[in-house]
């Protein structure tokens, strides 16, 4: 992956409508999920702001099991974040030097989770999140994706998803894109040229892979325009 690349990924980032919210959901919901001494997935982790978030709020004492005995200094989940940019993982792992508990992996999601060696033994896996990074992957490989992360989990584990999605029929889409354009004209977004590179599924096609891989619950807890945060609890 380029840098031109990566310089992409992140323009469409910004581009995202009420992010800020996203962010704050995704990561008050996602703290329900990590327990002290359990594992947390990052997957497209970027410079890992996300991960960065977790231990934040970790750090106020907001996991689902609150150890009264844990010192507020102690990580005491650990964070993985996986990322094929050079220079995003250059930027990871800068923002994580020196911190015990988190691993920024190189590896590509095109050939779904790695094999092994990521998940020390004997960890568990209770969250993976996946934000604004699925639609990256191609589409022939992001059901491989999905079916690693389920296996992986542990049951009631969730894996959250934030995502770009096609309207539910053509006159609807064109309503979300219509407006979404105008957003980005009024935030000053310079024109993207992901027209073909990102490959966006209806709201109903992410819901039925997901159940397709054995989530048993799937719903959404954010949306604005056409993005969508998925939450599935296996
Ligand atoms: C829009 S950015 C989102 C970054 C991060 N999840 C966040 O929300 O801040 C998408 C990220 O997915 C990564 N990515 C895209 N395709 C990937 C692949 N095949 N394997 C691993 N990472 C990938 C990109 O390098 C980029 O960092």
């Amino acid at each position: 992956m380029t840098a031109q690349d990566t310089e992409r990924d992140y323009m469409f980032q910004r581009s995202v409508p009420d992010h800020e919210n996203m962010r704050e959901m995704v990561t008050e919901l996602g703290a329900q999920f990590i327990e002290y001494y359990s594992t947390v997935l990052d997957i497209g982790t970027g410079d890992g702001d996300q991960i960065a978030r977790f231990i934040d709020k970790g750090r106020e004492g907001a996991y689902a099991n609150i150890l009264e005995d844990v010192p507020p200094d102690i990580d005491a989940a650990d964070y993985i974040g996986i990322e094929i940019s050079d220079p995003m993982l250059e930027a990871a792992r800068r923002r994580f030097d020196g911190m015990n508990g988190v691993n920024i992996i190189k590896h590509d999601l095109r050939e779904g989770l790695p094999i092994n060696g990521w998940m020390p033994p004997g960890e568990r896996l209770t969250l993976v999140t996946a934000i604004l990074t699925m639609i990256f992957v191609p589409v022939e490989a992001r059901y491989r994706v999905l079916s690693d992360i389920h296996r992986h989990l542990e049951k009631d584990g969730a894996l959250i998803m934030v995502e770009k999605v096609i309207g539910e029929g053509p006159a609807m889409d064109e309503l979300l894109v219509g407006q979404h354009e105008a957003f980005k004209a009024r935030q000053g977004c310079p024109d993207d040229d992901l027209e073909g590179v990102l490959v966006p599924l209806q709201l109903s096609s992410h819901v039925a892979n997901l159940k397709a891989v054995g989530f048993t619950h799937v719903d959404t807890f954010w949306r604005c325009l056409n993005f969508v945060g998925i939450i599935a609890v296996k």
